[in-house]
């Protein structure tokens, strides 16, 4: 990333990185690291590929994307693959201002395993992000880049069919 959108990224995340809730992120493992590593990935992802496209509402994407993770395991009773974006989108209510078009990127990020449809370009630009994410912290943490891929596959075609 150049300086100029190193900076920019920065200042539109800043506020969240300050949060004690969200900063207890960082004791939360996900795929190998931790979950506040993840969604830095996924939001740093998100923004260049907002600003590949030119996307105008690249900013709340960014945020909503940073957000999309926002749970604490303990918080979710069970199936939290499925049930944890809902979690994420009511404790980034609780603690951010969170628009529609947030709500639904957050609630939608684990689609098509989870029944909230994403509505907004920035719903697949975060999802997708996820996804990609996700297969390279995996590969990075031992897991082969195609298993990983082959494993996120098997799991959506499971959910799909439910
Ligand atoms: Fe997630
Ligand atoms: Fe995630």
């Amino acid at each position: 990333m150049t300086i100029n959108k190193e900076i920019e990224f920065n200042n539109i995340i800043n506020d969240i990185l300050k949060n004690e809730k969200f900063i207890e992120l960082k004791y939360e493992i996900h795929h190998g690291i931790s979950r506040l590593d993840h969604s830095l990935n996924v939001a740093r992802l998100t923004y260049l590929t907002c600003k590949k496209l030119n996307v105008k509402n690249y900013e709340d994407i960014t945020r909503a994307a940073l957000l999309h993770d926002f749970f604490k395991k303990e918080e979710i009773e069970k199936n939290s693959f499925i049930n944890h974006p809902l979690k994420a989108a009511e404790n980034s209510k609780k603690n951010f201002e969170v628009s529609k078009m947030q709500e639904n990127i957050i609630a939608a990020h684990m689609f098509p395993v989870t029944k909230v449809f994403p509505k907004y370009v920035g719903s697949w630009i975060v999802s997708i992000s996820d996804k990609v994410v996700a297969v390279k912290e995996c590969a990075k943490y031992k897991v082969p880049l195609t298993i990983g891929a082959a494993f996120l596959f098997c799991m959506n075609m499971f959910f799909i069919q439910r």
